[in-house]
């Protein structure tokens, strides 16, 4: 990705220190934090400084590696108790525990050095993987499209291209003209600020529009296609994805518009049945009630929106039944939902 003239990814590692782009900040403040350990990359997810599912797995993989910095072989405790932690911040994205289970393997085998490796590796991974998607996902946009989206699961979403939006990316960058309608995504405005500001900065034309407004909208004005990401998908296709998804999916269905998942095969958990057995992360209510922005004077500030004394519910994420995803796109081509479980074999997992 190219900000300011300037290339960066989302997560990257440098002198044995995680190096991140601080989400929370944008798209009014660009901020690089520094992890140099385990618990500040924990903390760094929880607190979702880096969120998206490859992203996630991406900072998860490089933490793992921290883990096995002093290794002492006689004593793996350490190591183990990282794991446990990092695996404990946020239990939706199925990158996460895909990223520790290698990494962890790796440092068990050959210490600091394979672990940092193999972490290196799976962050570039995740960019082939961005950039396979884009290619295989550009094939189904044609020219004079009006695609909607919603989260964010782009450049900031993995470690460059993203999953959703690399075949948009691809498109416009093959000259076709392109409109994306990016839906909010309440509570946290993943899609209003981040999405919007990728789009901004790729030169696409694009309009936010509120959750609320997406029946609206498909009922309405053209819509040629919905694509959206995913943190995990189940062996029938079931996926979870940011919450709001699945109302799309079933509007998609109702006005007959395809409904595409943009993912790597590392977000599929080849040990899930389906979507009723996908851990579901509920957040602090305080995302529902309050919201965070600046203010005219450009400082950071957070206001209160909901009744004082109402509380609230935070699922931050839902499940698109299979049987409402058109076709997964994925980093080795399309795939359909029923074909998932016959993968397995073929993912060596
Ligand atoms: O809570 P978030 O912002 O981490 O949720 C992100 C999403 O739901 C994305 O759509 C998903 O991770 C797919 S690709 C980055």
């Amino acid at each position: 990705m190219r900000v300011q003239g300037i290339d960066y990814r989302t997560v990257w590692i440098k002198n044995d220190t995680i190096k991140i782009i601080n989400q929370n900040r944008l798209p009014f403040a660009f901020e690089i934090l520094d992890l140099p350990d385990v618990d500040s990359a924990c903390e760094a997810i929880v607190r979702m400084h880096v969120r998206g599912a490859g992203a996630i797995g991406a900072l998860a993989g490089y933490a793992m590696a921290l883990a096995f910095k002093n290794l002492n072989i006689n004593n793996i405790d350490p190591p183990r108790e990282a794991k446990r932690k990092i695996e404990a911040t946020r239990p939706t994205a199925r990158n996460l525990f895909y990223a520790t289970e290698k990494v962890w393997t790796a440092g068990m085998e050959g210490g600091y050095r394979k672990a940092k490796e193999t972490a290196e590796m799976l962050a570039e991974e995740n960019i082939a993987e961005g950039r396979a998607i884009a290619e295989y996902g550009e094939s189904l946009i044609p020219d004079e499209c009006h695609i909607m989206t919603h989260c964010n699961a782009g450049w900031l979403g993995f470690v460059d291209w993203g999953s959703a939006l690399a075949p948009i990316y691809m498109a416009h960058r093959k000259g076709k003209k392109i409109f994306v309608y990016v839906s909010e995504t309440r509570p946290r405005l993943q899609g209003a600020r981040l999405t919007a500001w990728e789009l901004t900065n790729e030169g696409i034309p694009h309009a936010i529009i509120s959750d609320g407004a997406s029946a609206f909208i498909m009922q309405n004005n053209k819509v040629d296609a919905i694509i959206t990401g995913a943190d995990r998908i189940a062996l029938n296709g079931d996926t979870a994805n940011k919450i709001g998804t699945l109302d799309k999916a079933i509007l998609a269905h109702h006005y007959g518009i395809p409904f595409y998942v943009a993912a790597p095969l590392s977000t599929i958990d080849f040990n899930c049945p389906d979507g009723t057995k996908i851990p579901i992360e509920q957040r602090e209510e305080a995302e529902v009630l309050f919201a965070n922005g600046i203010n005219q004077e450009g400082h950071f500030v957070s206001v209160r929106l909901a009744s004082p004394g109402s509380s609230a519910i935070n699922p931050a994420f839902d499940v698109t039944p299979g049987n409402l995803i058109n076709l997964f796109i994925t980093s080795q081509g399309f795939i359909k939902p029923e074909v998932i479980s016959s993968l397995k074999e073929k993912c060596h997992v």
